[in-house]
């Protein structure tokens, strides 16, 4: 997959700017707060529907502008697809081909981004909420169908936390809550399978990754932990049972306490968790580890390489991991686009393009 041309009007500090991509490597370069940033935002936000910065759409506008507009041509498969974006009054608009789309899942997954930043170090260092969404994000571009249920999902966790919070009597709502939980465990268990599937996949990919990246000398383990249990399908058996269980609990503290809008990705270095234990470096290794593990598991689904944007990346990463990640890019062919200060010492080979205030000139 491939992106040949962009239009940003009116988004962040971009007026109306142009770009066209070329295949494999395409290096931004331009000082500090120029709008490298942006631009990747910017085509993460047109695949996505999402930033990865801010929740409201509307602080993606130029300041003093009420609509923005993005559009991107893109090749999958050797067919050209068309995104437009349009925000305006609080409304988003999105077409693929010209066509509008009613729902972010009509689209999301037309054609696949992988981002990489330093930030992405919250998959280590963060909470769960970090991993959970790690996992959301793949998933949804994999199987639009999972953001619905997710959702759908959050929807009863907010009518069942409203129930708990009501004045109505215990014995009311002891029945309701039971229709709630009802509902909470068939929408619950079909997101602990997806996200369960997509873990023990990036586990056998990222574990030989990062085998290569420490010269088989570090093992990596990545589980998900569902409802508290390793185990998938024991946790599952168990979910009315521990609704129940947490009843009392839940009516007195007020809030839904199980169900995985609580559960967690356990990811063990050594066989030691590696949010308490790893290096910095270390834990650079893992993030790099899964993200690469994400390229692959897209390409073996969907036949193609996603398109890659890596943000600040490269500073960050020690020479031997540099060149690791470069060797792999160069040879899978995708097309990355990899931003940089003008302080780092140019890539030698690749598209260079320079941006300067909102503006963006391709110079190789
Ligand atoms: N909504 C907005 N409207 C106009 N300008 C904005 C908006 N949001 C951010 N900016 C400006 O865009 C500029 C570029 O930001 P960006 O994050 O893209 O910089 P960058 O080139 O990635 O810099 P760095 O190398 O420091 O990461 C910043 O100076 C910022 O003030
Ligand atoms: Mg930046």
């Amino acid at each position: 997959m491939m992106i040949n041309y962009f239009k940003l009007q009116n988004f962040r500090n971009y007026k109306d700017e142009t770009i066209e991509f070329l295949p494999g490597i395409n290096i931004l370069i331009g000082d500090n707060g120029q709008g490298k940033t942006n631009l990747i935002e910017g085509i993460y936000y047109l695949l996505t529907g999402k930033s990865y910065r801010v929740q409201k759409e509307h602080e993606l506008l130029s300041w003093d502008q009420s609509e923005f507009h993005l559009h991107g041509d893109f090749l999958m498969a050797a067919h050209k697809v068309s995104l437009e974006s349009h925000y305006k009054n609080k409304k988003k608009m999105v077409k693929v081909n010209q066509v509008p789309c009613q729902r972010l899942s009509d689209f999301v997954g037309t054609i696949n981004v992988i981002f990489f930043s330093p930030d992405d170090l919250v998959m280590i260092k963060g909470g769960p909420l970090e991993r959970r969404r790690f996992l959301d994000l793949h998933i949804a571009q994999m199987r639009p169908g999972h953001v619905s249920l997710l959702n759908a999902y959050n929807k009863v966790i907010q009518q069942k936390s409203a129930l708990l919070k009501s004045l109505v009597s215990k014995s009311l709502k002891y029945t309701q809550l039971q229709l709630w939980n009802e509902q909470l465990i068939t929408l619950g268990e079909k997101i602990i399978r997806n996200r369960v599937d997509l873990t023990k996949k990036l586990q056998n990919v990222a574990d030989l990754i990062y085998g290569n990246l420490t010269f088989q000398k570090e093992k990596l383990n990545v589980t998900y932990i569902a409802l508290g249990n390793n185990n998938v399908n024991e946790a599952i058996s168990e979910f009315p049972k521990l609704l129940n269980d947490k009843l009392e609990q839940e009516i007195e503290r007020q809030m839904v306490l199980i169900g995985p809008h609580r559960d967690d990705v356990q990811i063990l270095l050594n066989d030691k968790p590696a949010r308490l234990f790893a290096s910095q470096g270390q834990q650079r290794s893992i993030v790099l580890s899964l993200k690469l593990a994400e390229l692959e598991l897209i390409r073996q689904e969907k036949g193609e390489y996603p398109l890659l944007l890596l943000d600040d990346v490269l500073s960050e990463l020690d020479r031997f991991r540099r060149d690791y990640l470069m060797n792999f890019i160069e040879s899978s062919g995708i097309q990355t686009l990899i931003t940089m200060t003008s302080a780092e010492k140019h890539l030698e080979s690749g598209s260079l393009y320079f941006v300067e205030k909102g503006h963006i000139r391709r110079k190789r």
